[in-house]
């Protein structure tokens, strides 16, 4: 099979180019395939791909808020592109998307037939790209996801981590709940819920889920420090607006077989490998 991935220098395109190498992978720079140019439609069916992943997105949640016009221009209109590129090349597209399409005031975990209604520039923009992915390419999967983390990248986890080294001790918030999700996981996740050619939106996450300090206490407990101090905070002052109680429940893609893990397990996992515990 040919996958072309877009986003491939960011966490998650670089779990799925690791786990596609038994297929024939396309991953262009983003000097090569910029999503946000129209010129990407025609860029993606010259390609002639059997599977599109679009992984690229401008995920920095409040700069969105700062600058919507490039929220919409990236995780709008470069998923509508990248859409029907893929249409006219007759490939599956999966589009990652988010939690943050969710009020979280739902009190419970969100499924994937729950109704949306994002707080943030972030999170509305790419509400509008699962908009455009469904009505520009058939084969379309929507895959919302949430708190990633992954080999060689920026996220929550390596931040804890660094942070940890350097003060004496953190706060964190207890209110935000969400489904941490480790990047190979859903890689795996992905790749084989483009193969059940039941084309939809789902929800792919680590099972379980727990707060933002749960996860920071786990973090640092695996990391072998269990005696780190770590407070609750009511507050962390940020410019977007976040869901507060959203964690994601995989309904849709268990029905076909496709499940994660558990968090926890995932982050042991991923600790292991970036911490060079293997073997
Ligand atoms: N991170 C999370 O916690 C999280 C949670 C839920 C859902 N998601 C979704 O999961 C997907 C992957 O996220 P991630 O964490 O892997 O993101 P990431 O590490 O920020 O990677 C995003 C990638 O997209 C590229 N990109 C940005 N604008 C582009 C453009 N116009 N054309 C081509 N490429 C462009 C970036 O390139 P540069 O490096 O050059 O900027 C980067 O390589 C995204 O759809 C995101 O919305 C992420």
């Amino acid at each position: 099979m040919r996958i072309l991935i877009t986003g491939g220098g960011g966490q998650l395109g670089r779990a799925l180019a690791r786990l596609g190498s038994q297929h024939e992978v396309l991953l262009p720079a983003r000097s090569e395939l910029d999503i946000a140019r129209p010129s990407a439609r025609d860029l993606v069916a010259a390609a002639r791909p059997d599977l599109v992943i679009n992984a690229a997105a401008c995920t920095d949640v409040d700069g969105c808020e700062r600058d919507p016009d490039l929220a919409y221009r990236v995780n709008a209109l470069g998923a509508r592109y990248v859409a029907l590129g893929a249409e006219r090349a007759g490939a599956a597209l999966v589009q990652v998307s988010t939690d943050f399409v969710f009020n979280g005031r739902k009190g419970a975990p969100y499924q994937e037939f729950d109704a949306t209604e994002p707080l943030s520039v972030y999170g509305a923009s790419k509400l509008a790209g699962e908009v455009a992915v469904r009505e520009a390419c058939a084969r379309s999967y929507v895959a919302r996801t949430a708190w990633l983390y992954g080999l060689g990248g920026r996220s929550f986890v390596t931040n804890m981590l660094d942070l940890a080294e350097r003060r004496p001790r953190l706060e964190v918030v207890e209110h935000e709940v969400g489904s941490p999700t480790f990047c190979d996981d859903l890689a795996a996740a992905i790749l084989k819920l483009a193969a059940s050619e039941v084309p939809g939106t789902y929800h792919l996450v680590n099972e379980g889920g727990c707060s933002r300090l749960e996860f920071a206490r786990a973090i640092l407990d695996e990391a072998g420090r269990p005696d780190y101090p770590i407070d609750s905070v009511d507050h962390f002052p940020r410019a977007a607006e976040t869901p507060g109680y959203a964690p994601l429940r995989n309904f849709a893609a268990a029905e076909l077989g496709v499940q994660l893990p558990d968090w926890r397990d995932a982050l042991r996992r991923f600790l292991d490998a970036h911490l060079g515990r293997n073997g």
